[in-house]
């Protein structure tokens, strides 16, 4: 069984997912494959997004097992052009699951968009507080047990609290030891706001490239995998998981998989070690542009470094 964190809202959330982002395209049958061959390796939390264009296959699959729909765990997201249409959005995303609820929805990204697909500076309506309270509202429906945020800074969260009646229950952030996001993670833990780590392998294949650090061959990484005998990817994801944070790596492969939710207890030697990985100079801490932005440079969906 994998071990569950209790959210603020006193749900429990699977310590480790299945990320089901699969690329623009949204991953057709393959992604309907993954979500199957994972619910036989045991997985229970799966993770996609109105942005993700595979609702409906990811829903039917979870459909299609049998396995009864209270000990599923399903999350997905409000995209940047559903900002202003928050209830319509959800039903949409419930309707192309085909579920009857679900249990964890979050706004994607805190930039808006309007109707052309122009990114609203973060003072324009809907602000993020106005999101939010139209996020909160969804509760009363009944058709949502826990409602959150993705890819929010400390700066965004500072702004959002005051006005929430709900805090969210979740953060959803590129997080692994290239990215350790210590401050983040800090805030999240006093305001009891669950992190849930994506991309937890450092985006592997992206960045196995030829002078690229990969954390699945880094030197620390691979002399504990070698010592306690799990892959390096098994080392990673329990380093998530120990510092508090859920976990949603993807992997369409079964061995993968099953690794992927055998997690082992790291030492605090481990822990230190890997921890200091971070500190290092030259690495390739992410390919998303959002943490370029968080390293003071760049821009994301026209959100300048100042902004986000
Ligand atoms: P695969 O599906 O072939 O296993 P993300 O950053 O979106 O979570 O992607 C994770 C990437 O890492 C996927 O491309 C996945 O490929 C790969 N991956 C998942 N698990 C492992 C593992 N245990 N070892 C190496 N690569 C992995």
């Amino acid at each position: 069984d994998i071990p569950a964190f209790t959210l603020n809202d006193g749900t429990k959330m699977p310590s480790v997912g299945m990320g089901c982002w699969m690329g623009g395209y949204g991953g057709g049958q393959r992604v309907n494959a993954m979500v199957k061959k994972a619910l036989q390796a045991g997985y229970r939390h799966f993770d996609t997004a109105a942005g993700y264009g595979n609702e409906e296959q990811v829903g039917a699959a979870l459909r299609e097992s049998g396995i009864p729909r209270e000990e599923l765990y399903v999350v997905t997201k409000l995209g940047g052009d559903k900002h202003a249409r928050v209830h319509e959005a959800f039903e949409e995303s419930l309707s192309k699951l085909g579920l009857d609820y679900i249990d964890l929805y979050l706004v994607h990204w805190p930039q808006a968009e309007n109707d052309t697909e122009e990114v609203l500076k973060p003072h324009e309506a809907p602000t993020i507080v106005d999101t939010w309270k139209d996020m909160e509202k969804l509760l009363d429906t009944g058709k949502v047990k826990s409602i959150g945020v993705s890819n929010f800074s400390v700066k965004t969260l500072t702004e959002l609290l005051p006005h929430a009646k709900v805090i969210p229950a979740a953060n959803q952030v590129e997080m692994h030891p290239f990215l350790p996001q210590y401050e983040l993670q800090k805030f999240c833990e006093e305001k009891g706001i669950l992190i849930t780590a994506y991309s937890p392998l450092g985006q592997p294949p992206a960045v196995g490239k030829e002078g690229v650090p990969s954390l699945l061959t880094n030197p620390t990484i691979l002399s504990i995998a070698k010592e306690r005998g799990v892959t390096p990817a098994q080392v990673l994801l329990s380093w998530g998981v120990q510092r508090g944070t859920a976990v949603i790596p993807k992997s369409e492969n079964e061995e993968r998989m099953k690794a992927n939710i055998t997690l082992v207890k790291l030492s605090d030697a481990e822990t230190q070690g890997i921890d200091a990985e971070h500190k290092k100079p030259g690495l390739h801490r992410s390919l998303l542009s959002y943490h370029s932005v968080i390293d003071g440079k760049g821009a994301v969906f026209g959100w300048t470094y100042e902004q986000l």
